[in-house]
């Protein structure tokens, strides 16, 4: 597919684009002239989708109207309310049913998970992650060594990009399992490097942990909804991620959980739905709280605790039912446009972007892998010269109605979405930021 560097080619790929109609769909942000923006952030927080208002007003009627009842009688009623996720959910991330479940938010199911899988012993005690990990990651993996008595410097391995290099290649992974492999007992990994947009190829990550004999974990945060997923056939063991970036499930959205099944028990019987979990499975210990309990027993709040089956299990409170409402509205986007179909405009639409921004460097470089099968939505750009130049850049895009965002030291993140963005954005963003850097050369 070529690429041209005008308006009226950009508006061509709009007009020939299937997916055209789901930007209707969404809420697209104004400026305070009310002007419309070009808004390339839905890595940092998705737009809103539409029906969300509706769903969200619907629980406060139900709650308004029903009260305490709504736990059973609202349309959509509360106690099971997160079951209205889970095919949507099975959908984006290739798990199967009993495998996946939308809970608390993303740091406090990494926790979970940790406190499941993190289980040193003997010589394996080592956790492996990358140098530049999400802070958040990091302190929860810091945090946890801290709990089992562990120091960070004799238990936390950190990952460098090569030197001179942004980016980590997969090798450098695999050789790393090799030699420390007896030593790491589980291994954290993005799906995609939230500062560089490195999408990483996780089934292969995934086999050489499994090789070492390590527990893998994955941080979905920046590829679910943004990549398709098959976390069931990668073998990973768990993933966790949050809901209010590629799936627009607003600020501060209900995260989500994925524990493989090998690791999941059915020996009490699904009271709603079906689990299709491992029979023979060992499940390792996990937090409880009283909504992992069965549930229809959970009432009798008698002192025993019996898991609810699958990953139900590790649920601990009563879900948040208006942070879950928009999660419902835009899952039912997803299901209809198809995670693949999605992808097929990204890769489009990133291509669009990596050609025009071609044609601004030196000025602007693409830090992000050119290679598209390691790259997702998101592209990172380096802006070359003074220290303050990517800055003063970022800021000069946002007066100019570009929402982006900037992370430090000289990164400018941008991400067009195939749900909402179109050809002609990425052109004016390239224009945009052609003309700023002539202004601070
Ligand atoms: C990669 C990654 N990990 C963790 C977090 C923290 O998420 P939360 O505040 O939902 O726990 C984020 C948030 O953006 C993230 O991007």
């Amino acid at each position: 597919m070529t690429y041209e560097p005008t308006l009226e080619h950009a508006c061509r790929r709009d007009e020939a684009d299937p997916l055209r109609a789901y930007r209707q769909r969404f809420a697209l942000p104004r400026d305070e002239r009310g002007k419309p923006t070009i808004f390339l952030c839905g890595h940092s927080l998705g737009l809103m989708p539409l029906a969300a208002r509706q769903l969200v007003t619907e629980e406060l009627d139900d709650w308004a109207r029903l009260a305490v009842l709504g736990h059973e009688h609202a349309r959509r009623p509360w106690i099971p309310y997160h079951e209205n996720l889970t095919e949507g959910l099975m959908h984006l991330t290739g798990a199967k049913a009993g495998e996946v479940i939308a809970m608390n938010s993303l740091t406090v199911n990494l926790h979970l998970m940790l406190a499941s899988f993190y289980r040193p012993a003997g010589k394996r005690t080592k956790i492996l992650i990358e140098t530049g990990a999400f802070s958040s990651d990091r302190h929860a993996v810091t945090s946890q060594l801290a709990w089992h008595g562990l120091d960070v410097a004799g238990h936390l391995l950190e990952l460098t990009p090569p030197a001179g290099t942004d980016t980590i290649p997969e090798e450098a992974i695999e050789s790393c399992l090799e030699q420390h492999g007896p030593e790491i007992a589980l291994v954290l990994w993005p799906g995609v490097q939230f500062r560089t947009g490195q999408a990483f190829d996780l089934p292969r990550i995934a086999r050489a942990a499994r090789r070492a004999g390590a527990v893998m974990g994955f941080d979905l945060a920046h590829s679910i909804g943004n990549m398709p997923l098959a976390l069931h056939d990668y073998d990973a063991d768990f993933a966790v991620w949050c809901s209010y970036k590629y799936l627009n499930a607003g600020p501060g959205a209900i995260g989500g959980c994925f524990v493989h099944e090998r690791h999941l028990l059915q020996d009490i019987p699904a009271t709603r739905g079906s689990s299709s979990v491992a029979a023979g499975a060992t499940q390792p210990p996990h937090l409880m709280g009283w909504w992992g309990h069965e549930e229809r027993t959970r009432f009798r709040m008698e002192s025993q605790f019996r898991a609810a089956p699958g990953i139900s299990g590790w649920q601990i409170s009563n879900p948040p039912i208006l942070a879950a409402a928009p999660l419902i509205a835009s899952l039912a986007i997803f299901q209809e446009a198809r995670i693949e179909n999605l992808r097929a405009k990204s890769v489009e639409l990133t291509g669009y972007l990596e050609s025009l921004i071609g044609r601004l460097e030196p000025d602007a470089r693409f830090i992000t892998p050119r290679e598209v099968r390691a790259r997702g939505c998101q592209i990172s750009i380096r802006i070359t010269g003074s220290p303050t130049r990517g800055r003063r850049a970022f800021e000069k895009l946002g007066e100019r109605g570009v929402i982006c965002d900037w992370r430090d030291p000289d990164v400018i993140r941008v991400a067009p979405v195939p749900l909402y963005n179109t050809f002609e954005e990425v052109f004016r963003f390239s224009e945009q930021l052609a003309q700023v850097l002539r202004e601070i050369a």
